[in-house]
């Protein structure tokens, strides 16, 4: 396994890119599913749990080329065969979002087999709202060996109906995708109240529409779909990811720097770059030429020498997202007074705490409720990642701390994150990929 080896304290400068999202193209790669032509995707980053889905779809018939054109990776992908509907386990504890196939493919092949995804370390999270999402269309599911199983109705096609995708914790955002893609192909209209407002979702719309189906309403907790027989092909650019995004204007701000972001989606982005402003960080677009595509602007985000605390309380878009939790709470370790981080959509999702508090944060966690009170500064320290995010937020805090931070298992960021230490190394930050083996020669400490 991989470790990060960070120094430090260093400034950074320059400009990066944020490349294509995640959490946009992992539904976007399953819609292939939905069409027997071939679809194109761009702007598809290179990641593990990209490769995971390529894998997954690969099991399921589909050939997947990727290559880069005009420097831009690029996916083509197409359906040779569709005897095949079933997402085994040994994937899908990869990777939770492989229950992305389950609608698409339920509901053009008629039945889909795919492993219950289990718990994860930001918590239990439950797929409830997608089965009970799908059933309302018709569809029959049990659970069998640890496997849902769902087949369509007797008439070959799932039925549009009303759908509410409300749950404990706000909407269900891949709920809200499975169910959106399952009805395009569904006989009549579908309409899902309740449904997740998250961009991602609006992309997935965007890409299904360009294949020829009729969904009005994405982006508001209202969508409504019409049916239609079959789907064509589509060549589709997926949007920006906001959570890089947000991580790297952390990374300006926890090191007080200055950093050009380009290909940034601002306006996907206003409850994190409000909270960036409250805590004294500018956030400045750079208006170049008429045309300005709002999720792909060039923005100049500032540090400051003093950050200030704030109140930040994870929602459902348009909300402050779960995603960048971390990263803002490894800033606010360094503000000056104590700040309050409420978790409304993952309540367990404090992994961090426990390490930021090894580098020297004062966190006192009750509940769902952060307390953060702001320290002068953090000192590197062996620390390990436990998840995604959580390892983000301690990249962030360890090229704020004085010394050598040395970040375990960082597979965990692989995930998310496409060559992070080649990508805030040219911005000047003293990051290295290290095998635990060279970490041990030379006497740093990995767990
Ligand atoms: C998506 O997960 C993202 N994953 C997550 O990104 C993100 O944290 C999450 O949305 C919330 O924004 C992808 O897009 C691949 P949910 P998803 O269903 O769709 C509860 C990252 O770091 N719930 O919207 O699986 C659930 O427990 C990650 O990139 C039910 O109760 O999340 C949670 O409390 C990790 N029943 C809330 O809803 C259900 O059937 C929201 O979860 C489904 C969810």
């Amino acid at each position: 396994m991989d470790v990060f080896v960070i120094e430090g304290g260093r400034k950074l400068a320059g400009t990066l890119r944020v490349n294509g999202s995640k959490n946009a193209a992992l539904p976007l790669l399953a819609a292939s599913l939905l069409t027997d032509d071939p679809v194109i995707l761009r702007d598809v980053p290179d990641l593990s749990d990209i490769r995971n889905m390529h894998r997954l779809l690969g099991e399921l018939g589909v050939a997947i080329e990727s290559e880069r054109e005009n420097n831009i990776p690029t996916t083509r992908l197409r359906v040779v065969d569709e005897t095949e509907h079933h997402a085994r386990y040994d994937i899908v504890r990869t990777m939770r979002a492989s229950i992305c196939v389950l609608g698409p493919m339920l509901a053009k092949r008629g039945q889909a087999r795919v492993s219950m995804p289990g718990g994860c370390a930001i918590g239990q999270r439950p797929v409830d709202l997608h089965l009970r999402g799908l059933e309302a269309l018709g569809a029959i599911i049990t659970l069998e060996g640890g496997d849902i199983v769902a087949r369509v109705p007797q008439s070959g096609r799932l039925i549009g109906d009303t759908v509410f995708l409300g749950g404990p914790f706000g909407s269900t955002v891949l709920g809200t995708a499975n169910v959106m893609s399952a009805a395009t192909l569904a006989q009549g209209t579908t309409t899902i109240e309740c449904a997740a407002c998250e961009p991602e979702i609006v992309d997935l719309a965007n890409m299904l529409i360009g294949m020829g189906a009729k969904i009005t309403g994405a982006g508001s907790p209202r969508i409504t779909i019409e049916g239609v027989e079959t789907l064509s092909s589509i060549d589709h650019c997926v949007i920006p990811d906001r959570i890089e995004a947000g991580t790297f204007m952390c990374a300006a701000a926890i090191t007080n720097s200055t950093l050009t972001l380009t290909n940034c989606p601002l306006d996907a982005m206003m409850s994190a770059t409000d909270r960036l402003e409250a805590i004294g960080v500018h956030i400045d677009p750079a208006h170049q030429g008429t045309a300005i595509d709002p999720l792909r602007q060039t923005c100049i985000v500032s540090g400051s020498e003093s950050l200030r605390p704030v109140q930040i309380t994870t929602q459902p878009h348009p909300g402050f997202p779960t995603d960048l939790q971390a990263q803002f709470m490894a800033l606010l370790c360094l503000a000056a007074g104590n700040s309050v981080i409420t978790e409304k959509i993952f309540p367990e999702r404090f992994l961090h705490v426990a390490e930021l508090t090894r580098m020297g944060a004062s966190i006192h966690r009750h509940g769902t409720t952060a307390v953060i009170s702001g320290v002068k500064a953090l000192t590197g320290a062996p620390v390990m990642a436990s998840d995604l995010r959580a390892s983000a937020g301690l990249v962030l805090a360890a090229l704020a701390a004085r010394g050598t931070t040395v970040i375990n298992r960082v597979y965990h960021i692989d995930r998310g994150y496409e060559q992070l230490e080649h990508r805030l190394g040219s911005v000047g930050a003293s990051i290295q990929r290290l095998s635990e083996d060279a970490v041990a020669e030379l006497g740093l400490m990995s767990e």
